[in-house]
């Protein structure tokens, strides 16, 4: 099968610029906002209450353009992009475990948002600690991370950032 993507919604938060934004949920506590899914999606959202936190998978539709080295947030040294959480990547999927408020039908109300505003939504699922959480006491050049939890403006578009 030919991969092909359609957004199934959008993302609402009050980040309007990356610039001064969360750089995961981790350290987005609080941030409340809430996903749209397309009426046609609807009948997928069924069940999924029952979750505390969901996978929200999204383009990063603001990203710069592709690269393959990049000096990712937290350290002054580059990195292959694979190696990275940066948004700047061939394919730009965002990938961000968010907490799940409520459900009220093709709407979800949820927290800890590290997502822009207006972002098209990819798909949703449910986190399962069981499944996802994984110790690992290698974590690369991440074990020597010092820098700010806080995003700047390195990964967006010169046109976005600048232009308003
Ligand atoms: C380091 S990335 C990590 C995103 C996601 N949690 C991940 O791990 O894939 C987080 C930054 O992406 C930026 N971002 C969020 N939504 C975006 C979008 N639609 N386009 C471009 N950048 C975006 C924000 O500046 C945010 O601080």
């Amino acid at each position: 099968m030919k991969p092909e993507l359609k957004p199934i919604g959008l993302i609402h938060s009050p980040h309007r610029e990356a610039e001064g934004t969360p750089i995961q949920p981790r350290w987005a506590a609080g941030v409340e906002g809430r996903v749209e899914v397309l009426p046609e999606f609807a009948p997928g959202l069924r069940d999924l209450a029952g979750f505390e936190r969901i996978w929200l998978l999204f383009w990063c539709d603001r990203a710069g353009e592709a690269r393959l080295e990049v000096v990712p947030y937290r350290d002054t040294q580059s990195h292959g992009v694979f190696a990275t959480r940066a948004p700047s990547r061939p394919n730009p999927i965002g990938l961000s475990c968010v907490r799940l408020l409520a459900v009220e039908g093709a709407l979800l109300r949820v927290a800890d948002l590290d997502v822009l505003d207006g972002t098209p939504l990819l798909d949703i699922k449910p986190n399962v600690p069981d499944l996802d959480a994984f110790a690992a006491e290698r974590v690369g050049w991440y074990a020597h991370a010092r820098g700010s939890r806080i995003a700047d403006d390195r990964f967006t578009k010169v046109a976005e950032s600048k232009s308003t």
